[in-house]
């Protein structure tokens, strides 16, 4: 299904055309574009060129990693996102690698990282849905994060899938029409009060 942002303005359409899904067809994600996506956010900017950012993937084919990050999943995006043939966690690491001392950038560079792998994943035909909605604290335990790495969400990522897969209330939900703030609201060149 296609949802692709209505627009006052023209984009690039591997931007129009992202959304986030709540369904993905059983085809595995083929290594080559899994690669691809990790090229992508590793081209990104960051504060220091630091790179603040890890990934931890599970595949259905590296079923103990997939199952772990499953089960950090709330109740409610385990019971969509376990559809997805890919599921990762998105950490950052919050102290700087030159002098260990606090990266205040790291959350920002992680985002931008995953806004990156996300334009990258459009445009290979692939579509991505990021968590919060996930236990923070039985991440770190399951998979022995360091203090300094900070888990920040969840992403189920796979080809679109089929909407009459998906039980009702969820259907009605993909079905639901995207909306956006008014660029006005947000960009201003004033002070703002
Ligand atoms: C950081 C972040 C956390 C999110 N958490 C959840 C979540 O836990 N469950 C969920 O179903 N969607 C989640 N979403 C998806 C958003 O609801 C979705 O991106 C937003 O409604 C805009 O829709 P679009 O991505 O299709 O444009 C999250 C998105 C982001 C970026």
């Amino acid at each position: 299904m296609e949802k692709p942002a209505i627009t006052d303005y023209t984009i690039s359409p591997a931007i129009a055309k992202r959304w986030s899904p709540r369904t993905f067809a059983s085809t595995p994600v083929a290594t080559e574009h899994l690669s691809s996506l990790f090229e992508a956010a590793r081209w990104s900017a960051s504060c220091f060129n630091d790179q603040p950012w890890v990934f931890i993937v599970g595949t259905k084919a590296n079923p103990e990693t997939y199952s772990q990050i499953l089960d950090c999943l709330v109740p409610f995006n385990v019971s969509w996102a376990k559809s997805a043939p890919v599921l990762m966690m998105a950490i950052a690491r919050t102290t700087f690698n030159h002098n260990n001392k606090p990266n205040e950038s790291a959350e920002y560079d992680l985002g931008q990282a995953v806004a990156t792998l996300s334009v990258q994943a459009t445009s290979l035909g692939l579509y991505l849905h990021q968590m919060a909605g996930f236990d923070a604290a039985k991440v770190i335990t399951t998979f022995n994060l360091p203090e300094n790495m900070k888990p920040m969400a969840a992403i189920a990522l796979g080809y679109m899938g089929e909407l009459d897969t998906l039980p009702e209330e969820l259907r009605a939900k993909e079905l639901e029409p995207r909306s956006r703030n008014p660029i006005s609201s947000f960009v201003f060149d004033k002070p703002l009060s």
